[in-house]
């Protein structure tokens, strides 16, 4: 886990975020032991901004990841840390991949960090 955190904590380093200065590190662990990472992503038009969560899933998924053993998201304002629950979007791409086993690990530091599970997070998900 510690090691999924200081992935997330370096992925924070690239968000790009000025318009909220709140800034999000992501760090998805593959079943298979690989790791991808992503940051937020603002946009002027603000509803094009993405998470970074989903920066992190997506590109695990593209390229050809599917089966997930957790996440760790770090993030706050400024150099600030928080602890940085995932957005309700970002709790419904996770069910789209993961199961209610997947565990959320969401982080202040390496060594101050809340662990969950996403059954926790998201019950009675939505699915096709
Ligand atoms: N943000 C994330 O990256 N993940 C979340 O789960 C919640 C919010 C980002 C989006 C935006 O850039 C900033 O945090 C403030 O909402």
């Amino acid at each position: 886990m510690k090691e999924l955190i200081s992935a997330a904590l370096e992925a924070r380093k690239n968000s790009y975020s000025p318009y909220s200065g709140y800034s999000v590190g992501a760090a998805v662990l593959c079943k298979d032991g690989s790791i991808f990472t992503g940051c937020n992503i603002e946009n002027a038009s603000y509803g094009a901004t993405m998470c970074a969560e989903r920066t992190a899933l997506f590109s695990a998924v593209a390229a050809g990841h599917r089966d997930f053993e957790a996440i760790a998201i770090v993030g706050g304002k400024a150099d600030e840390t928080d602890l940085p629950y995932p957005c309700g979007i970002c709790r419904q791409v996770l069910s789209e991949f993961c199961g209610r086993d997947f565990r959320v690990i969401v982080a202040r530091s390496t060594h101050d960090f809340e662990e969950h599970t996403l059954g926790d997070l998201l019950p009675y998900s939505f699915s096709l």
